[in-house]
């Protein structure tokens, strides 16, 4: 079984939820990518497709919140967005997918990207496996809220459930 998980990620948090997802799929063969080294051409030996990225006024990130945010508190991590990659993207047809994102504990806010997210990936044909789910972090660049790495690693091994 071979797992292709997307993210996207400004300060890591993101990004350690994927690696996290990535290690509750267990046996299968995972390659964790950062989304400005994805290729918009998701290859036909992939059996499950994760996208993920930080929730940003409501929904995924755009070229202006990804600005605000390196203004805000420099460097971040991935040099493009996942809405850019799934505006180009190609699936195999019917390939099993599933989306997340992190947003902040409080305020707890409306909208999230994982359901942005979740709506591309079937509007491209992924059939999603599971609902788009969020992992919550603690104020913009300050990390992971307790247990939501481990609750990541249980979502991954959910997601491996559903393959075999
Ligand atoms: C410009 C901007 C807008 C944001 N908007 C939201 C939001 O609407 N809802 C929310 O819960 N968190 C919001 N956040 C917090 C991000 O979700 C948080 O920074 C992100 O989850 C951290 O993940 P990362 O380290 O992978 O970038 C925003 C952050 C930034 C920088």
């Amino acid at each position: 079984m071979t797992v292709l998980v997307i993210y996207e990620s400004m300060w890591g948090a993101t990004k350690a939820v994927a690696e996290a997802i990535g290690a509750g799929l267990g046996e299968a063969d995972v390659r964790v990518v950062d989304v400005g080294e994805a290729e918009p051409v998701v290859p036909g030996d992939v059996d499950l497709l994760v996208v993920g990225g930080p929730t940003h006024a409501f929904g995924m990130t755009r070229a202006s919140t990804r600005a605000n945010a390196a203004k805000d508190h420099p460097p971040v991590l991935s040099p493009t967005g996942v809405r850019e990659w799934l505006e180009t993207a190609k699936l195999p047809a019917g390939l099993a997918c599933a989306a997340f994102d992190t947003k902040v504990v409080t305020p707890d806010l409306p909208g999230s990207a994982g359901k942005g997210i979740d709506k591309s990936l079937r509007r491209l044909g992924g059939h999603p496996v599971a609902k788009p789910t969020t992992f919550r972090v603690h104020g913009k660049w300050d990390g992971l809220a307790e247990g939501e790495a481990e609750r990541a690693r249980a979502w991954g091994a959910e997601l491996a459930a559903t393959l075999s």
